[in-house]
């Protein structure tokens, strides 16, 4: 049984202040033993003082990214090791903005993956194609493509402390979710991808969807077979939802 998982990504938003009053409502509506597990993923500058917010509650905290180096004059940088000394215990690599936006390609990805797990972070892997491609029906090839780059650098032994993200470039922050039929179809193609490789790890992988998924939508999407919670965007700013989408994650 995969335990659900949910993760907020809050992308580059919040002030000191705005994240602990967050912090502080998320804390107090979180069941002693919820059901998913559930993650918050602040700015890097405020991991630390969401790390001491969070200590001893059952919410954990990620990063939104990291340095595929481990020490060095690579300015600007935040290394795996500084995440783990904060407290992190998640970490998103190869996000959709950071791939294009920041010109992340597969191989760089595959390489922040394994920094990570160096210093016993869980990655949490982004994949997904744009409208372009799933117009001209190449979403499971871009998304083979963006899992084998980390298979491949990684070894299928590694995705027993990962988490897989499904996020359709084209569902992110639009309004526009997958349908729960879209997003099982390629949940399903990543765990056959991973199954071919091994079947044991591949059961147990979490695969996350996340693109548009709001307190109204969650359930039906998180009601797929494959589909073993949600990394959220937008909604994970506003508690209220961020909790209801937590309690839409079922085990199954
Ligand atoms: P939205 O939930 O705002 O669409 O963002 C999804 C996302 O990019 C999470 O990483």
């Amino acid at each position: 049984m995969r335990r659900p998982f949910v993760a907020g990504n809050w992308k580059m938003h919040g002030t000191r202040a705005e994240n602990a009053d967050l912090i502080e409502a998320l804390l107090l509506g979180v069941p002693a033993q919820p059901t998913a597990e559930i993650a918050v993923c602040p700015p890097f500058v405020y991991l630390w003082e969401a790390a001491r917010q969070l200590k001893a509650s059952s919410v954990s905290l990620g990063a939104q990214s990291v340095c595929a180096e481990s020490i060095g004059a690579f300015t600007g940088e935040v290394s795996a090791a500084m995440l783990k000394d904060v407290g992190c215990r998640y970490v998103i690599v190869g996000h959709s903005e950071r791939r294009a936006l920041y010109k992340e390609d597969d191989a760089l990805v595959a390489r922040k993956f394994l920094a990570a797990q160096s210093q016993g972070l869980t990655p949490i892997l982004c994949v997904g194609e744009s409208l372009d491609e799933r117009e001209r029906g190449q979403t499971m090839q871009v998304v083979s493509r963006q899992l084998t780059a980390v298979l491949d650098l990684a070894g299928i032994k590694a995705m027993q402390d990962a988490v897989v993200a499904y996020e359709p470039v084209w569902a992110i922050g639009t309004g526009k979710n997958a349908t729960p039929a879209q997003a099982q179809e390629v949940h399903a193609h990543i765990r056959a991808e991973v199954a071919a490789r091994d079947g044991k790890i591949a059961a147990a992988l979490r695969i996350l969807y996340g693109g548009s998924v709001k307190a109204g939508n969650a359930r039906e999407i998180f009601s797929m077979q494959d589909v073993d919670g949600g990394l959220i965007g937008g909604a994970s700013l506003k508690v209220d939802e961020f909790l209801k989408i937590c309690a839409a994650a079922q085990a199954h």
